[in-house]
């Protein structure tokens, strides 16, 4: 089969690459390398890819011949207050429009990345698909936005869409704004990690590899038009996460304790009851084993001439 991977140079778009083509797949991928973060990182990422640059809240992709598109090129972050709402409405609102409008023209099925983050301090604890989404940052308003695109251009023009909703994903190459990657990276390099509020705020933390495997798995036989949760079995908090991350990597933390940050949860809980009915999907990496498999990749890249 041939698919397109948008922000194929990215934390997840990379590895969800490189696993379709291990998996005997054509592939077409695609990011803008935004400089959010380190470009270097990106091209690090895409090393073992051919990656197209391409803008999509400007430029049209072309499907001719495209069995799927896996769009996970995006504005991510939660705290995402303040003038970059612009970023935010460009590349997620604006991109997505032309990628799930380009979909629909050329009937390509559309798996769309969006993120826990739509349901704000959710309703209920673990939380289903069907709970109220009330986000509490811009990013996730931009987020539920793309969902919601999603389902117009589905009932307008027929767009066969199924939208995945992403609980905190990590493991080797997570963004280096998020928290485990400062974690590991201030064990590694012997510097501060902030941490933002009292840290008994948990999450649903799931593993990159097993995520990259529920989106496959969505693409394959997801149902049309539906939402799935994708989280890992997992919930911690950050004070349990950094004492594991503490346990394995045989060093203590220098931990500095700074005010919550407005945009972030409480809480994450997924409920995957829909994703093990539909898919037969549930995460199987245990985290410490994730933790651990992140603790070496970023060690390594410190140690590292
Ligand atoms: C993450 C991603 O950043 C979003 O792009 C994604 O959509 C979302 O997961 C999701 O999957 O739902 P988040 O769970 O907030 O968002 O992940 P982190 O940025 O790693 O933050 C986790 C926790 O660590 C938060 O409570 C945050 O306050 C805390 N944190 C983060 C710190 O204490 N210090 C830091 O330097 C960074």
């Amino acid at each position: 089969m041939k698919f397109v991977v948008t922000g194929a140079a990215g934390f997840i778009g990379s590895q969800l690459a490189e696993r379709l083509l291990d998996g005997g797949h054509d592939i077409v991928a695609v990011d803008c390398f935004t400089d959010y973060y380190d470009a270097a990182l990106k091209e690090e990422n895409a090393a073992g890819l051919e990656v197209a640059r391409l803008d999509l809240a400007e430029e049209t992709l072309d499907l001719a011949g495209v069995d799927g598109v896996f769009h996970l090129a995006g504005q991510p972050g939660v705290r995402s207050f303040g003038d970059v709402f612009e970023e935010y409405v460009r590349r997620n609102l604006l991109a997505s429009r032309r990628v799930f409008e380009a979909a629909a023209a050329a009937g390509t099925r559309v798996v769309f990345a969006s993120s826990s983050s739509i349901y704000g301090d959710a309703e209920r604890y673990p939380t289903p698909e069907e709970s109220e989404p009330r986000p509490i940052s811009p990013y996730g308003i931009t987020k539920l936005g793309c969902e919601q695109l999603a389902y117009a251009y589905s009932q307008g023009f027929g767009l066969d869409a199924v939208v995945l909703r992403y609980f905190t994903f990590y493991g080797p190459r997570q963004r280096p704004d998020m928290a485990l990657a400062r974690i590991v990276g201030a064990l590694a390099r012997g510097s501060s990690f902030e941490l933002y509020g009292d840290g008994l705020q948990s999450r649903s933390f799931t593993y990159v590899s097993d995520g990259v495997e529920a989106t496959i798995a969505a693409m394959e036989r997801g149902r049309t038009g539906t939402v799935y949760n994708v989280g890992g079995g997992e919930e911690a908090t950050m004070r349990e996460a950094i004492a594991t991350l503490e346990r394995v990597s045989g060093r203590t933390l220098d931990l500095v304790e700074r005010p919550a940050a407005a945009g972030d949860v409480r809480r994450t809980s997924a409920d995957v009851a829909r994703i093990e009915r539909d898919l037969g999907w549930r995460a199987t990496t245990s985290l410490q084993d994730g933790l651990q498999a992140q603790w070496e990749w970023a060690s390594a890249r410190v140690a590292a001439p």
